[in-house]
């Protein structure tokens, strides 16, 4: 439990909140390519509570300036693509990327108001089907050198969708590896040939187990969360009747994504961005170690549980999420089908727009939960101090020197007892998996 004050500054996001102003330090996932290419370049972006309107101009370059104009506050989004910059409809304002006033074609000839007009401007870069902003002060930190990054176009798939709650509790469902035995939970199991661009369907790691047998059989994983450059590494272990042990690592990048094994070929890097205090996204990069990414496959099957322009899931709380009593007596954990998305997207959605931190009761299989809060709360207050490099990535490591992370699973031998050997089964699977990789995943 934590007080209301303390939950306070762990979930807001607004400017000069104390979440916020951390979340403002880092790139944060503005939107994906693909909306800027649907049709006309031009899409409204809520991020961290600001409204913001995201082009591609002439020159092929990206603006993200405020979606209220100064002048009167009409609506940017419905601006007119012109030279190099947008042009408020209503009395015909024309912003160029970086938010400059640069014409009032209805103000008197000769009249040089425009100069002092100036809207919010952040930078905007593209990376491997996102568009990125900063949105905090000074120069914009390097991006890390993460597989989602390194890998070509091709091997990278990026997808992202609403979930109707606080940014906080969709990041800590993504660092609580104990849940997947129950939330997850399919009472049987699936032809894992048939399980492409689907999460925990593939066989556990040199095994022919289904990841789902293994989940179901295995409840009580042993937890362990360190401490690493770029957040936490979680390794969750489950002790197997054989003698042998799975190992998987998942982990946390500072401050708020996830990177996670998705099958033997793919990991899943995914931001838990704020649209404002009561609402998110999840970004996933999903990256492949072997073939390219099938996105026209992945797409189509998450355009089925999707609806556009907003990416807002079909089953929801306002159609129970699709609950089937038969189906949960049978089939599934939750009753809500087998997307495993649906089944996160309920658990956090159903603690409220905020989840109530002042009465909960976090257990030892919680040390993710934990000890990524002790981060944040460290990190709001070396803001406060005026220590920004103390932040994770933001200046005593190179971000070009964090690779990886290292995200699998793997089974260790009936011998292998201690952490080295555990360690080394991960080690192990992960350095084979690079090996035979087509693109450059050395680390
Ligand atoms: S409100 Fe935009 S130009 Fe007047
Ligand atoms: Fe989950």
């Amino acid at each position: 439990m934590i007080s209301q004050e303390m939950n306070d500054s762990l979930t807001l996001v607004g400017k000069g909140s104390d979440a916020g102003e951390v979340l403002r330090r880092y790139w944060q996932p503005a939107a994906l390519s693909d909306e800027l290419t649907a049709g006309r370049p031009v899409v409204p972006v809520r991020l961290l509570g600001e409204d913001l309107v995201l082009f591609r101009d002439s020159e092929g370059k990206l603006g993200l300036i405020g979606r209220r104009c100064p002048h009167r506050g009409a609506d940017m989004c419905f601006g007119r693509l012109e030279d190099n910059g947008l042009r408020c409809p209503f009395h015909g304002w024309h912003f160029n990327r970086d938010g400059q006033c640069v014409e009032q074609p209805g103000e008197p000839e000769g009249s040089r108001m425009h100069e002092q007009i100036q809207t919010a401007s952040y930078p905007a870069v593209e990376k491997n089907g996102i568009v990125w902003a900063y949105m905090g002060p000074g120069e914009p930190p390097a991006f890390p050198d993460f597989d989602c990054f390194r890998a070509p176009d091709t091997h990278v798939f990026a997808f992202k969708g609403l979930w109707e709650c606080n940014w906080l509790q969709a990041l800590e469902v993504g660092i609580d590896p104990a849940h997947a035995s129950f939330l997850h939970r399919f009472l049987q199991d699936e032809d894992p040939a048939d399980s492409y661009g689907k999460q925990f369907r593939d066989t556990a790691a040199n095994t022919d187990v289904p990841m789902t047998k293994l989940l179901r059989d295995y409840p009580r994983p042993e937890i362990s969360a360190d401490e690493t450059d770029y957040g936490l590494k979680i390794t969750a272990l489950r002790h197997l009747d054989d003698g042998r042990t799975h190992v998987r690592v998942t982990n946390q990048i500072f401050p708020e994504a996830i990177c996670i094994p998705m099958s033997r070929e793919m990991t899943i890097t995914q931001w838990h961005v704020p649209i404002d205090d009561h609402n998110c996204y999840w970004y996933s990069m999903f990256t492949s170690f072997d073939k390219p990414v099938d996105k026209v496959r992945m797409r189509e099957q998450r355009l089925k549980e999707h609806r556009l322009p907003d990416y807002a899931p079909l089953k929801n709380a306002r159609n129970t999420y699709g609950y089937d009593p038969k189906e949960q007596e049978t089939q599934t954990y939750t009753g809500m089908g087998l997307d495993i998305n649906v089944h996160d997207q309920w658990a956090v959605e159903s603690m409220g727009a905020i989840q109530d931190r002042t009465e909960e009761h976090l257990g030892k299989t919680d040390v993710g939960i934990i000890r990524y809060r002790r981060m944040l709360r460290a990190a709001i207050a070396a803001l406060k101090e005026g220590r920004e490099t103390a932040l994770p990535m933001l200046g005593e490591v190179d971000p070009a020197t964090i690779h990886g992370p290292v995200s699998n699973d793997s089974i260790a031998d009936a011998d292998a007892e201690s952490g080295a050997a555990l360690e080394a089964a991960t080690a192990a699977s992960d350095a084979e998996r690079r090996a035979a990789c087509p693109w450059d995943a050395r680390i």
